[in-house]
């Protein structure tokens, strides 16, 4: 008998959306209203801390107030009952995957739940409002960051997240435009290995030629039904 396959998903801003979370790149979405070289940059941090952590702190509240929808539901019931390994990597930096019963998330891109230090890279959990010059418990220093993998940095968990890809049977890319390196390059890792590819976005991603099968509906409708599949073998 041949052994239950391995799965990676990778989840972007559009499994939250019917959360009531915005995207980034659909119209009126984040990017629309705020310039990524001001609120997702180093630099931009640099320049001006406090409308850095303005933009997070009101991230962060939303999505304390968001509920998890059917398709985080769905990826928890698929990590719960799948035999092979399901591996769950993230772009979303709110806690919806969490709050919908997933375990283990990776989150390449950093967490809203999360605090860093600049100087010692110590970890901590953030306050729902973060304030420009909060001391690190750790080191004592007034250098707290969130804790989100800006443009120019490197995402996390990659080591990781490669080695999933190698032994993937499965790659499921679900809610994300496939705009932004490294994720948007996991398909062709998958690809590579030859893992069978699925794309479930609303509309096509920038690589929409890289998937198998392609399913363009809401998540809430189309992850349910493919877990549904899975599950059945
Ligand atoms: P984008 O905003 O680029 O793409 C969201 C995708 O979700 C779009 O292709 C939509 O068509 C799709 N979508 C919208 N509503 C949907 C729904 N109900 N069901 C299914 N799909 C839906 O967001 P990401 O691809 O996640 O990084 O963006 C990647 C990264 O760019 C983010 O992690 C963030 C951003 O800049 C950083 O801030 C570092």
């Amino acid at each position: 008998m041949m052994s239950a396959p391995s799965i990676v998903i990778l989840t972007g801003a559009g499994i939250s959306a019917e959360s009531g979370l915005g995207t980034f790149r659909d119209e009126g979405g984040l990017w629309a209203q705020h310039r990524i070289e001001d609120v997702a940059t180093p630099e931009g941090f640099a320049r001006n801390p406090q409308r850095v952590v303005d933009f997070y702190n009101a991230r962060r509240a939303q999505a304390a107030e968001a509920s998890p929808n059917a398709a985080h539901a769905a990826l928890a019931r698929l990590q719960a009952e799948h035999l092979g390994d399901v591996t769950l990597v993230t772009q979303n930096v709110d806690d919806l995957h969490e709050k919908g019963g997933s375990g283990d998330v990776i989150h390449m891109h950093g967490a809203l739940a999360s605090a860093l230090c600049a100087a010692c890279e110590h970890r901590w959990p953030a306050r729902l409002e973060m304030s420009v010059g909060e001391e690190c418990p750790a080191c004592a220093a007034p250098t707290i960051r969130p804790d989100i993998v800006w443009f120019g940095e490197i995402p996390y968990h990659m080591e990781r997240i490669e080695r999933a890809l190698a032994n993937a049977d499965i790659f499921a890319a679900i809610g994300t435009s496939g705009n932004v390196y490294p994720a948007a390059g996991f398909v062709q890792m998958a690809r590579h290995v030859g893992a069978e590819t699925v794309e479930m976005n609303l509309e096509p991603g920038e690589n929409v030629g890289l998937f198998d099968d392609i399913r363009e509906s809401k998540a809430s409708e189309t992850v349910p039904n493919w877990v549904a599949e899975v599950l059945a073998g």
